[in-house]
This record gives C-alpha cells, structure tokens and sequence, in this order.
C-alpha cells in the first residue's frame, strides 16, 4: 500500500496502477514518465504552458500567499520592511539570508557606494544609441556589457567572484540607468555622489543640472528608497525565471541578470507601470471610466495594473505604493490629473462582479507610475525604475540556483505538433 503522502493514479488506457509521492505539495513531474502503455512509450509528461502550475525549485527568499494578499522576504512582512529598513538593508537581507549586523551593512554600504562607477568606454556603448533609444534597450545591453569587463565573474563557484558581481551589479545598475536617462535627453552623464544615500545618489544622477551639488528632497529619496524595497523581489516572476532559467546554463551572473533584463521589459510584466499611465491618459476623464470599464469587459482592452498570477487579493505592495502617491504629490507640489482617474477606475472595479469574480485587483504596478510622473521621470524610463530595485532579487535567485544541488541545465520538453517523415522539395517543384 502506498504511504499517506502518495497519488494513487490509474492509468485507464491499461489498467495498471501506480503511486507516486506527494512531498512539499507537490508530485515530480519525472514520477509520471512510469505511466506507460507498452515499453517503448516514452512515457507521461506535464504540460503547463506558462508555468502555471509548476514549481521550479525550492526558494528561501521571497514567500507570497496569493489569496491573503501576504509577502515576505526571508520571513519578514513588506509592511515591516517599508517601515524600518533601507533598499540596501533589504538587498543584503535578499542575497544573504539575514538581517545584517551593524559591521555588515556598513561593510555593504561601503562597497556597494564604492563601486558606482561604470568603465569609461560603456559610455561610448551608450553614445551609440540613437537619440530615441528606449532606455530600457540600452539598459539591456549595457548589463549584459558589464560581462566583459569582468571576464572573472565567470567563476562562478568562486565565493568572492559571486560577491563581487552581486555589489558591482547592484552599485552600477542606477549608473547605467541614469546614464541611458541622460543619453535619451541630450545632457551630460552625472557621475555619482559618494555622500548621498543609494536613492539620493539615483536622484542626483537623474536630475543633478548646473548646481555645484544635487540635493535630494529627503522625502523624495524617502518615498523612492520604499518604492525600490517594494520592487526588490517577488519569487519567481517571469523575469526572475528568465534569470534561472540564463543562469542554469552557467553563464555568468552580469548575463543572467540581462535576460532578466529582457523578461521585465515586457508590458505583461515591468512594462504595466508604463501601461497603466498611457490607458489613464487614454480614458482622459472620470466621467469616461464606466465606458472604458465597459470596453474591458467586452475583451476591447485590459485593465492594466490590474490583476496577478500569483495575488488573488489586493497587491499589498499597491497598498503601500498608494499611501505615498499624495505624499510625493505634496513633495512636488505637483497635483496629478491621472490620479482622480485611477481611484475612480480602482473603486469601481473593486465593486463589478467581474473583476471580483476574476479576482482581479489593483497589482504593484497601477500606482507606481503616478509617483515616477510627479518626479518628473519619464514614462519611457518607469520599467527602468522597476529593473533598479529588482536587480538585488535577481541576484538572490541567481545564487539561490547556484547553491541548489538540485540544479539541472532548464531544458523543457515540447508537445510536437509539426509534420513528420517529410522529402526535401526542388524549388523547381515548389
Ligand atoms: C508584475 O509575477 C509577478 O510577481 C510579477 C510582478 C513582480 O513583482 O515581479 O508582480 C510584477 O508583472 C505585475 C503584473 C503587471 N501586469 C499587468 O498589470 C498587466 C495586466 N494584467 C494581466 O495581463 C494579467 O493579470 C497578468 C499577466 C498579470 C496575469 O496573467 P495570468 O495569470 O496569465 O492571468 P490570465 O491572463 O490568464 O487572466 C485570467 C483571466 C482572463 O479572463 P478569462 O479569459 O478567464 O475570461 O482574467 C482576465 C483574463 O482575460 N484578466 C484580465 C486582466 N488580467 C487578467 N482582464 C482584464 N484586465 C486585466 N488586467
């Protein structure tokens, strides 16, 4: 008899019966490759397009329960995170399993500050870009750049190697998305300032123009510090698998982190922040959301900022986002005309039975952009402000798979569904 923790399956084309164990919630997909109909079958696979319901690996880093709308990193709440630690405290928290010590952040701090600089010639990387470049094209290919100006980050089982690619990623990533920033808008690169905060210094980068020094508004660099901790990570996200999915391969971790570069700059993923600010301008007015609304429901468009694989409550990343939109908006003494529009738009949702009865709800994404805007950041470069934050995730998978002696190159198999047996045609004969 099978034990407790087993699936007994019948196989009703042969009548044979097996059991397979059920461990962590899960069976092994590779259990079910016994279920055969005669000995040269190859046997039962899954099939799960899009990975919805596959785990992939066994993670430490990030837990979320979709339908309380809860998330962790290493077991502390976001909400506590938000309220009492840095975005560099939470990336070492991420990468290394820990709150730091005293002489551990520092030491952190210190490296991660000290190693901002990028090499001189990706400037000229940058300078080929044509004036409308998208900034995240050119952030991709600059991560991906960094891979050959640090040859040895491709020791990958070296410890100090693997150190030193988590601070030069983790320090250089706003430099270069400052710079692409820049690039994009004509102006001269701002290098960074070494007495300014990791928020502070990306603003300077950002927006530093004639003044002897850039002086951040604190509660500015405040608001983007807690909007970088409510990015850092998020599981396994389609970019952090792209990550996984690079890094099984071995490649170095500046590689692995550029295709996870590439997964973000999806407007299904890191892409929605942008999304979600053009369909706000697009529907113009309040008096205008029940017909959008409508259109929705009619298949015509997608309530973008709304909805999640994973959250099937409210985003409790959004709900922290939007109690600093009115703060950033007072900062700036700016008031935002999308703002009206997206609470009415939120309001309304929340009580149609059919985004209740889709569960969708407002994600990390419908506000976050409301932010950017009143900073004056671009809409173009609101994707590059999600791929910032989510380096140090990214980071903390990549490890995470290296330390798994589970790991195995990712290698999916196919349902083929293509001709079979077919003759070469003579193009006399096409
Ligand atoms: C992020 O994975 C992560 O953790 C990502 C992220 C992170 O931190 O890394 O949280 C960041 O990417 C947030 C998501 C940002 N994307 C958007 O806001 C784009 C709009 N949302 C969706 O396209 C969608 O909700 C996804 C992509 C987020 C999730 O897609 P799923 O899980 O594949 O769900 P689905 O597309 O199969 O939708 C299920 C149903 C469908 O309806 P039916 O076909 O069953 O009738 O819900 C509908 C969808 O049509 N639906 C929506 C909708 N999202 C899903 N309908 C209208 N508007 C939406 N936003």
């Amino acid at each position: 008899m099978a034990g407790d923790n087993s699936l007994s399956i019948t196989d009703n084309r042969t009548g044979r019966s097996y059991d397979v164990e059920i461990k962590d919630g899960t069976v092994r997909a590779m259990d079910l490759r016994q279920v055969k109909t005669s000995d040269d079958d190859f046997g039962l696979m899954t099939y799960d397009p899009g990975f919805t319901n596959t785990a992939a690996c066994r993670s430490a880093v990030t837990y979320i329960d979709g339908d309380a709308g809860v998330l962790e990193h290493r077991g502390i709440p976001i909400e506590q995170l938000c309220e009492k630690s840095t975005y560099l405290e939470v990336a070492y928290l991420l990468v290394n399993g820990h709150l730091p010590d005293k002489t551990q952040l520092e030491n952190w701090v210190y490296e991660i500050t000290h190693h901002t600089y990028i090499h001189e010639n990706i400037k000229e990387l940058m300078g080929g870009f044509w004036h409308d470049a998208h900034p995240m094209g050119m952030l991709l290919s600059s991560v991906g750049a960094l891979s050959t100006f640090y040859p040895n980050a491709a020791n990958i089982d070296d410890p100090e190697q693997r150190y030193m690619a988590a601070v030069r990623l983790i320090a250089k990533v706003p430099t270069l998305a400052a710079f692409a920033y820049r690039r994009s808008l004509g102006l001269p690169y701002v290098y960074p300032d070494n007495d300014l905060s990791y928020s502070g210094n990306f603003l300077s980068m950002l927006f530093k123009m004639a003044e002897p020094r850039y002086e951040p508004d604190p509660r500015l660099a405040r608001a983007l510090d807690v909007l970088f901790i409510l990015h850092a990570d998020h599981e396994q996200n389609c970019s952090a698998a792209a990550v996984r999915v690079a890094g099984s391969s071995r490649v170095d971790p500046y590689s692995a982190v550029g295709a996870g570069v590439a997964g973000l700059y999806g407007p299904l993923h890191g892409g929605a922040n942008v999304a979600v600010l053009r369909m706000l301008q697009r529907i113009g007015s309040v008096d205008k959301v029940p017909e959008f609304l409508e259109g929705v429901k009619q298949g015509n468009e997608r309530l973008m900022g709304f909805g999640h694989r994973v959250y099937k409550n409210y985003d409790p990343r959004a709900r922290i986002i939007r109690q600093h939109v009115d703060e950033v908006l007072e900062a700036t003494s700016r008031d935002s005309p999308w703002l009206e529009i997206a609470v009415e738009l939120e309001k309304r949702a929340l009580d149609d039975e059919y985004f209740t009865s889709r569960k969708l709800y407002p994600n990390v994404d419908f506000y976050s952009g409301l932010i950017y805007e009143a900073m004056n950041i671009p809409t173009d470069m609101f994707t590059v402000m999600f791929a910032v934050p989510r380096t140090s995730g990214w980071i903390a998978q990549w490890t995470e798979l290296l330390n798994d002696e589970e790991m195995r190159i990712a290698r999916p198999r196919q349902i083929y569904t293509g001709a079979r047996n077919t003759d070469y045609v003579p193009m006399e004969k096409r």
